[in-house]
């Protein structure tokens, strides 16, 4: 937003400044005149006044910035039809704004609206889906450095990434602070679908040994950076490549208290995961499911994943993580084994 400007004069010249100023073309009718001194006001104007007397031209602080984006849109010009399409949720990843602008009218006015009315941010992208068994971004910068690369913080876990290579569900939120507090100390820990480290972090950090498995090389990337950026290269194992293959290749004996499975396709991967569960221990499988099928669908394909293995489920719990579309649930389950 541009600085709104205020002439300062005298109180007993209020009037005779006003029509000088408004004479010359400067006098700005929108705002109001307010006090600024015990024996002076100041009259808001377009631009410095060159041919009336003024003691000072200063910033009008009075008029406050717009605080909502249909506030500045507004004052933008939006009709209240494209009002209605504007979006109404954006999420903020370190510097970076992410938002959704499928359907909304004018998105390079959005991203600026965003970019000036969210601290701390100087980037905003628009953000239209993950594609692919890499779950990679699809993004295009709508204002801003276009600065693509970031360190976003939550609860003391610092995740570097680059949003136009690698995902980040801020949604999540909740679930990698919920891993961080389910571990003990010394737990053993195996993350098969890794990413930037979302899960391992902040299970490593609470004392947890983890084997990290990721197989994009970008997301891998990161999760190395992060591991050493978060002080838990210590208790931090990584691994590029397939899960599948790092869990058959395991030495005999090799076991886990807790394997977590942040993976739609999670239930796929379960039964070969088991082998390397020990007793007792518990799996987290992640899915997606219709709310109208919560919980049978997800606990039914825990139990066939079960079935034709030596293991036996103990208890299941399933919680809802986060909504993934109208009507669709990203869910996890907490399956523990005898
Ligand atoms: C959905 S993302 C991770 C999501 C993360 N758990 C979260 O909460 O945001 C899944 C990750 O698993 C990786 N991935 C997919 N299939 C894999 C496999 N078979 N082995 C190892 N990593 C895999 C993808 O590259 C991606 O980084």
């Amino acid at each position: 937003m541009t600085e709104q400007l205020a002439a300062v004069v005298q109180k007993a010249r209020t009037e005779v400044a006003i029509d000088a100023l408004r004479a010359e073309g400067v006098y700005d009718d929108e705002r109001g005149v307010f006090e600024c001194g015990p024996e002076t006001v100041a009259i808001p104007v377009t631009r410095p006044p060159v041919a009336t007397d003024v003691r000072e031209v200063v910033v009008d602080e009075t008029r406050t910035a717009p605080e909502t984006l249909p506030d500045l849109l507004g004052e933008w010009g939006w009709s209240e039809a494209e009002l209605d399409r504007a979006p109404t949720s954006w999420a903020v990843v370190g510097s970076v704004v992410l938002v959704r602008v499928t359907d909304v009218p004018r998105p390079t006015e959005v991203g600026e609206a965003l970019l000036a009315l969210v601290g701390g941010v100087d980037t905003v992208l628009a953000h239209s889906g993950i594609a692919g068994p890499h779950r990679e971004p699809e993004v295009e910068v709508l204002a801003g450095e276009g600065d693509t690369e970031t360190v976003h913080r939550e609860h003391g876990t610092e995740y570097a990434l680059d949003l136009s290579e690698v995902m980040f569900s801020p949604g999540n939120q909740a679930e990698r602070t919920r891993m961080g507090e389910r571990v003990q100390t010394g737990e053993r820990v195996l993350d098969t679908f890794a990413g930037i480290g979302y899960f391992t972090l902040p299970m490593a950090r609470a004392g947890a040994t983890v084997t990290a498995v990721e197989r994009n090389p970008a997301a891998f990337a990161y999760l190395v950076e992060n591991v050493v950026r978060n002080g838990v290269a210590d208790s931090v194992e990584t691994y590029r490549a397939d899960c599948r293959e790092i869990v058959d290749g395991f030495a005999a004996g090799t076991t886990f208290d807790r394997v977590v499975m942040g993976h739609y396709d999670a239930h796929g991967y379960l039964a070969d995961t088991l082998a390397v569960l020990a007793p007792g221990g518990t799996v987290h499988v992640h899915a997606t499911t219709p709310g109208k099928l919560l919980p049978e669908r997800p606990t039914r394909r825990v139990r066939r994943a079960v079935d034709g293995t030596d293991r036996t489920v103990d208890s299941m719990a399933v919680r809802r993580v986060k909504t993934y579309s109208e009507g669709v649930f990203h869910v996890v389950v907490d399956a523990t084994f005898e």
